[in-house]
């Protein structure tokens, strides 16, 4: 099969994240880690950058993009949602916003939403918000189950969500269903032995014959929630996870202090997401393991809490991961230039740390290397500005968006061997 190249020209500033790039004396550290390069052209084929260089001496292609002063920044990789969701509950943020507090008793009612949603309803609402991070400049999500909380549901929200991404994770542990509220010994039970079980061992199956098999297990471990897990639960729901060959990620630290930070680190977690209250040894624990810590302001902004302390952990050597964890209950916001703009403005970091965050420290969570280099897919956004300084400075206008050629990481785990019917 022949292969189409593209050159694309005209590009104000590209964001590389690559260190090795000859960058101006004097350019401060944050900058200079986004490796960002001036006067250069870019050539994709087929998917994947196939040249960048000087302008000047840029070659011919079979077409051309002029982005007439454009910036071209690494695509969002959004490292944290839940997009398999039917229902509604814009009632339950008005009655936040006149100071309810959230406590996750929300979620019951997306369960028995998307429950009675058909396949056909959630893909086409999956599409709809798969389209609207795309517009936004996300090209690589991460998509969780969780509002299921069945084996056949858990099943099926994971088999969808790997339609559109290879980055899935199993969420059964979301919270404990209204159906075993008096006995939480027996969900647990069941998310560690037949929901994990189905989950691990589905062949192919679906429209598309794609194995629906996570890469991740995730709990919400939140002492601070009573629909959630304690940390004695969410340690042997991680422990049967990591024992069934999933990487591991946790919902922790978002309602108060708990044990989540510390736990995903005990057990060599990707991520622990949200760590809105943090100890200090819980900021010591990530500096020494480098469980990456994902901080989702959308779900502060959304539910007036505190926002997490990002400053400490990046003065720490924490690696840091911004995501939008977008979901019907706390943060119904895909939108990565909103997750960034908050970063800079109330989490009080730079606009470059930001974006580093948001690209190169949310792909470390989902173990991919993230750069825009010869030889890596071409999964890339522009905006409709020169520089990328301007997603923190026009906040709330949609500057981003996937660029044309975009391809999307697809991992560099492989995906385990599904056996055969
Ligand atoms: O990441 N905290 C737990 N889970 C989601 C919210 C889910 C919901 O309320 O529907 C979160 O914030
Ligand atoms: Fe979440």
């Amino acid at each position: 099969m022949t292969k189409v190249s593209t050159l694309v020209t005209g590009i104000g500033e590209l964001v590389t994240l690559d260190p090795g790039q000859s960058i101006a004396t004097g350019t401060s550290p944050d900058v200079a880690r986004l490796g960002p390069l001036h006067d250069v052209a870019m050539v994709v084929e087929d998917g994947v950058i196939a040249w960048i260089g000087p302008a000047a001496q840029a070659p011919a292609a079979d077409t051309r993009l002029d982005l007439d002063g454009r910036a071209v920044i690494p695509g969002f990789v959004d490292s944290h949602t839940h997009l398999v969701f039917a229902g509604d509950r814009s009632g339950e943020f008005a009655a936040r916003m006149a100071g309810t507090a959230y406590d996750g008793g929300g979620i019951a009612s997306t369960v028995a939403a998307t429950r009675a949603a058909t396949d056909e309803q959630l893909r086409a609402l999956i599409a709809r918000r798969v389209a609207e991070a795309r517009a936004q400049g996300t090209t690589t999500l991460e998509i969780k189950s969780g509002y299921g909380l069945t084996v056949a549901d858990e099943v099926r929200a994971l088999r969808l969500a790997r339609e559109v991404t290879p980055h899935t994770t199993f969420l059964g542990a979301h919270v404990v269903p209204r159906e075993y509220a008096s006995d939480r010994t027996a969900y647990v039970d069941l998310v560690t032995g037949p929901m994990l079980a189905a989950v691990t061992e589905v062949t192919a199956d679906g429209a598309d014959g794609e194995a629906s098999r996570p890469a991740y297990l995730d709990v919400f471990c939140e002492p601070h929630s009573p629909h959630a897990f304690t940390a004695d639960e969410a340690r042997a729901i991680l422990l049967a996870g990591r024992a069934a060959g999933l990487g591991l990620r946790v919902h922790g630290n978002q309602l108060g202090p708990g044990p989540g930070v510390l736990l995903a680190c005990e057990l060599g977690a990707a991520s622990v997401d949200h760590c809105t209250y943090l100890s200090d040894a819980d900021v010591d624990a990530l500096a020494a393991t480098g469980t990456v810590a994902t901080l989702l302001p959308g779900v502060e902004f959304s539910t007036r809490m505190p926002y997490p302390d990002a400053r400490r952990l990046l003065d720490a050597g924490v690696r840091v991961a911004l995501a939008s964890d977008c979901n019907p209950g706390t943060c119904y916001s895909s939108s990565m230039p909103f997750v960034v703009a908050l970063a800079v403005r109330e989490l009080r970091i730079t606009p470059a740390e930001a974006l580093y965050a948001a690209t190169a420290g949310s792909g470390a969570s989902l173990g991919l290397d993230v750069r825009v280099a010869v030889g890596e897919p071409a999964a890339l956004a522009v905006l409709d500005a020169p520089s990328y300084l301007h997603l923190a400075y026009r906040p709330g206008v949609p500057i981003a968006t996937a660029l044309e050629v975009t391809a999307r990481h697809t991992g560099q785990k492989p995906v385990p061997e599904i056996e055969g019917p």
